[in-house]
């Protein structure tokens, strides 16, 4: 006999909603197990014997976290051959790569084959649901760890530990990762309310709220981490191998409070200083996110300090293609918001505005997208924004705010994509990425991914947490430079400026 464990197919619901409602007074019905697919953060499985299924099983891992076995059955005819054990292990392992580190079950208490079964594994009881499965008949519930969350950051520690710190502009933030992909902290303290009825980041309000926000930040770092790898407290300074920071560009104000914090950390406890350059943390964003995104890559980094294409021919090598020559794209996409009174920060609310709009319905001019170099240029198209609304205005007529979002949305994207493609085609790069806060706009990414996939380019956009500031990045770049020996003085100062072609 040969039974093989593999993922459930729709295709299979069938069979597997049959079996279920010869099993259980209650089964789920097919539609369910549909529906069950369709969603993420799910693991589904059946046992196949010459072709047919003699048993299924299937885990969530729900919004707090923990794995949640929630249907497991073997046919009656091969029941007491290891397939429920199977089964089980399967899905705690695919529980375990989910990220979940806890598993909890209900099982009927007049069953005691499934609970030995769940013992088995270090599952224990810890309480009854009354009447769960209807009148007299209780569940039991029962809760473990996952022994492979358990085992992971012990096993893998071979990797060096790194505390990185960010405070470039409006956001603090600290993580700890291992070896370059085991992220056992990530904090990130935003300060975009107090900027908010400013309309826009105000630098000396950034140093004073990074200041205050700073030791704070770490020491929720170190807690993280200290849970992460199972400690009975925080991590310790003295375990770390190094201790990273964002040394620029930015707002030298905001960078000198990180640059100063890390510094003194370094020298309190005598481990290496890794300087950043924020750019290249962006790019790491989607590294450390994706395994596909390998050299020779072309990024396009857009946020409300930076619009930038990078080519990176190689691992560590930089070479900026263009910049913008006045405004960054976010800081476009603020100001256009701010004119129009809806508040801070723009992009997210002229982006939702302009699903409802028609990108056709004003013709905003496209600045240097046939320029034949990567330079953007964003003020005249803010500009054309005042000027279509003083314009209409002085004619009488209402703004429809939809429209002219999509309308500048689109303006935006159309010369995006043309550089970002030639940057693409030009450098012949295997992959393309997107890094900043603007990569949240789902018009971009979109028109991106249309525009570049077509070319075989793998297209990379990172999670919105990663996208976004962040130090987990700045973490994933300082493993780079740590294990090519890089090391920053602790006479080092930070900078406003610094391209990465540079570093
Ligand atoms: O990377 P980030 O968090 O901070 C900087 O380094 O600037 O980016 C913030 C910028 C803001 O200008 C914000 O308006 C913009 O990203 N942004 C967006 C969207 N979400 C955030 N821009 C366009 N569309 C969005 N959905
Ligand atoms: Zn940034």
């Amino acid at each position: 006999m040969s039974v093989t464990i593999r993922r459930l197919a729709e295709t299979d619901i069938p069979l597997v909603a049959a079996l279920e409602a010869e099993t259980f007074p209650d089964p789920w019905t097919a539609k369910m197990f549909v529906e069950e697919l369709s969603q993420a953060s799910r693991a589904w499985f059946v046992a196949e014997d010459d072709g047919l299924v003699v048993g299924y099983g299937g885990t969530a891992i729900l919004a707090d976290d923990d794995a949640h076995i929630m249907n497991l059955a073997v046919a009656p005819a091969h029941r007491s051959q290891g397939i429920g054990r199977r089964l089980l292990d399967t899905l705690m392992r695919a529980a375990s790569e989910l990220g979940a580190q806890r598993v909890t079950l209900e099982v009927r208490a007049e069953n005691p084959v499934a609970t030995a079964l769940y013992e088995s594994v270090g599952l224990e009881s810890v309480g009854i649901r009354p009447e769960y499965y209807g009148p007299g008949r209780d569940a039991i519930i029962m809760w473990g760890d996952l022994p492979d969350a358990e085992r992971r950051p012990v096993a893998d520690d071979s990797g060096e530990l790194i505390l990185a710190i960010e405070s470039s502009c409006d956001e603090t933030a600290a993580a700890v990762m291992r070896g370059g992909r085991d992220l056992l902290a990530n904090v990130v303290a935003s300060q975009i309310d107090f900027h908010a009825r400013f309309g826009g980041v105000v630098p000396e309000i950034a140093s004073r709220k990074h200041t205050e926000a700073i030791v704070g930040v770490v020491d929720e770092a170190m807690e993280q981490a200290g849970e992460a790898l199972r400690l009975d407290g925080p991590l310790s300074f003295s375990e770390l191998d190094a201790i990273a920071v964002t040394d620029r560009p930015g707002l030298i104000g905001a960078l000198v409070v990180g640059v100063a914090y890390a510094k003194g950390l370094a020298m309190a406890t005598g481990k290496p200083l890794v300087g950043v350059n924020h750019l290249e943390g962006h790019i790491f964003a989607n590294v450390f996110a994706d395994p596909a995104v390998k050299p020779p890559l072309v990024a396009l980094l857009v946020s409300g300090g930076h619009t930038s294409l990078v080519h990176m021919p190689e691992w560590g090598v930089y070479r900026t293609l263009g910049e913008t020559l006045d405004d960054a794209a976010g800081e476009a996409f603020d100001k256009v918001a701010k004119v129009l009174g809806l508040g801070y920060p723009g992009g997210p609310i002229l982006s939702k505005l302009a699903e409802k709009g028609d990108p056709a319905a004003i013709n905003f001019p496209r600045a240097m997208m046939k320029s034949g170099d990567y330079a953007f240029s964003l003020s005249g198209l803010k500009t054309a924004v005042l000027t279509h609304i003083r314009h209409e205005e002085q004619a009488g007529r209402e703004i429809d705010v939809p429209d002219l979002a999509a309308s500048f949305q689109q303006a935006v994207i159309d010369v995006q994509v043309a550089k970002a493609v030639r940057a693409v085609e030009e450098t012949g790069a295997v992959a393309f990425c997107l890094g900043g806060g603007v990569a949240a706009n789902h018009a971009l990414r979109e028109a991106l991914t249309a525009a570049i996939e077509p070319l075989g380019v793998h297209v990379s956009v990172p999670p919105m947490s990663l996208c976004t500031d962040n130090a987990a990045m700045i973490a994933a770049a300082a493993h780079y430079r740590y294990v090519h020996g890089e090391r920053l003085g602790l006479d080092a100062e930070p900078s406003a400026r610094g391209p990465l072609d540079t570093l």
